[in-house]
């Protein structure tokens, strides 16, 4: 097991994060530590994102998640990679993103420390 980045605080989602997606829904949105957070699952991978789009503040819940990996935002069509929020069509608006890990207490979301880079 690879050692826990300390420059983070975890945050548990689920106990049982299969539960919160359910069929025919690729993104939801969850609150955790007073803010909201986009969670999917992709190619086997949870992944953590942002749930406004940087550009004009849409709720990415509402896109979906292209062939490539990337997040479609439903308002402009802009894309952002789900892996490290690039805004990959170049409009210049990076996506927020968030570690995840899968314990056997279930799956927690890294938030950066306050003072951390
Ligand atoms: S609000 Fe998302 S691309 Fe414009």
């Amino acid at each position: 097991m690879s050692p826990i980045p300390r420059e983070f605080e975890w945050h548990l989602i689920s106990a049982d994060p299969e539960s919160i997606i359910s069929k025919g829904t690729e993104i939801v949105e969850v609150n955790i530590a007073e803010r909201k957070i986009c969670i999917t699952k992709w190619q086997e991978k949870w992944m953590a994102f942002q749930a406004l789009c940087p550009h004009a503040g849409a709720p990415l819940k509402e896109g979906y998640i292209d062939s490539k990996g990337n997040v479609v935002c439903p308002l402009h069509h802009y894309k952002f990679c789900l892996s490290n929020g690039r805004n990959c069509t170049g409009q210049g608006y990076d996506m927020r993103v968030y570690p995840l890990e899968v314990r056997p207490e279930g799956l927690f979301l890294g938030i950066r420390k306050e003072g951390s880079k």
